[in-house]
């Protein structure tokens, strides 16, 4: 195979009984978030809107809200759960696949450039009522290159339609574009940029992971595929870009110059408070679009969305790295669940070896650079308790975990300025907690917890059908 694309997946997940065409005319103007957002709260397919109101260009979303649609993105079995996706992405990604430079692509089927751009020939959604528009990248990776080196960086970043030719994009302070921007503003240069709208969505969960400063995006999709990305040089920017892409926006970034901004109906379920912002903006100069694209989209706003399976899978398999290369030892598993915004919470399952292990294991969460932004609750179990089993961590909160012993409250970290439980003007510092829900390790005398009999379950798992129980018991 040469490589891999947005039609292949969505031939991936119909196959598996996993998309759902809506034919039935749908409305790009609140209509089909809602639509989405409902789907996915319903736990329902991802969908493929074919009649988007005035437009011809199908609209795809909730591609990856599901653990099971994650497990096709990343070819892993379907029956595996976050914590074992995000293992399996550690391994794999132990090594990098550089990309192979091809000479085009179906990406450069269509190209407008000048008079031509026109943004709003693409049915972008608007999601919620009180955003400030309408917004075209969300399920985005956006290409930008330091220009002192040849590192290129991937990186989502929302983008909002602001005219037929700009959309503005906000990229948080430190992130990887705006090193790259502050770079660009030092040389007095515009930054060139493309944004890549559909693909084989493992580059867009790369693009959300926040992998250190240097690395490129790209050669986690090789290695994550075990299939090296095909790029074509853009049309108007130097940068590669996928050939294989549905569009791809492609223009200039000023670094000093802003427009109006925003809001936008966040992850975290929340505006983020400070309304419209100024803040950068694409003067796009040339669009590249496959025949018959496909925008690619996605809900935002409350859990759970894909935005934030995609977030709890990549930052558990980037912390779970972290840990790793940290020499740490014993970990059995780890959750950032989604519903903690895919982010603010950590579950860390360890087999205990020495005195003060679980702590050790707690504070080494929060010095990871994954750990280190934004997470604000970090619980450590012992290894009889799967950190993605919230029954039992709720049980080992209530019957291992002591408030008084076994609390660590941290109070000075990095934020993010999206977190609502501070006030909108403070929000770069945020306090920790790390709960520590294991038996301590030194106790002489153990609560004995009960166990189930093996010999017994195992005879029970000839004798399941002759209980009147349906399929196999697997314990
Ligand atoms: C759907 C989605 C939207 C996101 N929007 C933004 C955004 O608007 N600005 C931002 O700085 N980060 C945003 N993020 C988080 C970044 O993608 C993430 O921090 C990533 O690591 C950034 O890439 P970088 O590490 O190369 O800078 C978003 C993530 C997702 C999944």
């Amino acid at each position: 195979m040469a490589d891999r694309d947005l039609r292949d997946f969505l031939t991936k997940l119909e196959d598996a009984g996993q998309l759902k065409r809506i034919t039935a005319e749908v409305d790009w103007n609140l209509e089909l978030s809602h639509v989405a957002k409902i789907n996915e709260e319903r736990k329902g397919p991802a969908l493929l809107f074919e009649n988007v109101k005035g437009y011809d260009t199908p609209v795809f979303i909730s591609a990856l809200s599901s653990t099971e649609r994650l497990a096709l993105a990343l070819d892993m079995p379907t029956n595996w759960g976050i914590s074992q996706l995000a293992r399996e992405w550690v391994n794999r990604t132990r090594e990098q696949l550089p990309p192979k430079w091809v000479d085009t692509g179906p990406c450069k089927e269509n190209i407008d450039t000048g008079d031509d751009v026109d943004l709003y020939k693409f049915p972008v959604p608007w999601f919620y009522g009180q955003d400030g528009g309408r917004y075209i990248g969300t399920f985005v990776s956006v290409i930008t290159k330091d220009p002192d080196s040849d590192w290129i960086n991937a990186g989502t970043y929302r983008m909002q339609l602001l005219d037929k030719k700009t959309t503005g994009i906000m990229i948080i302070k430190g992130k990887d574009a705006d090193l790259h921007r502050q770079r660009y503003a030092e040389l007095k240069e515009p930054m060139p940029i493309a944004a890549v709208i559909g693909y084989d969505p493992v580059l867009f969960l790369c693009s959300s992971t926040l992998f250190s400063p240097g690395q490129n995006e790209y050669n986690y999709v090789g290695a994550l595929r075990n299939l090296p990305m095909e790029v074509v040089k853009g049309e108007y920017v130097d940068l590669p870009v996928p050939a294989h892409a549905e569009i791809i926006l492609e223009g200039d970034l000023w670094p000093e110059k802003l427009r109006d901004e925003g809001p936008f109906g966040e992850y975290t379920g929340y505006y983020s408070g400070k309304g419209v912002v100024p803040r950068h903006y694409i003067d796009v100069k040339a669009v590249t679009y496959r025949h018959n694209p496909i925008l690619h989209s996605t809900t935002v706003g409350r859990p759970i969305t894909d935005t934030h399976m995609i977030q709890s899978m990549n930052r558990t398999a980037t912390l779970w790295g972290q840990l790793e290369t940290m020499g740490i030892r014993g970990i059995q598993s780890v959750y950032i669940p989604p519903a903690s915004c895919g982010r603010f919470m950590v579950i860390v399952s360890v087999k205990q070896m020495y005195p003060g292990h679980s702590s050790h294991v707690g504070n080494a969460v929060i010095s990871t650079s994954t750990g280190a932004y934004g997470v604000k609750v970090v619980i450590v179990v012992d290894d009889d308790i799967p950190a993605d089993d919230m029954d039992r961590v709720f049980w080992a909160l209530s019957t291992r975990y002591q408030p008084r012993r076994d609390s660590e409250i941290i109070k000075r970290g990095r934020s993010t300025p999206l977190d609502p439980s501070l006030p909108i003007e403070a929000r770069e510092i945020t306090s920790r907690i790390i709960m520590d829900a294991t038996i301590p390790y030194e106790w002489k005398e153990k609560p004995e917890v009960i166990e189930l009999s093996t010999d017994v379950v195992e005879t029970m798992k000839k004798r399941w059908k002759e209980y009147g129980f349906e399929g196999e018991l697997i314990y």
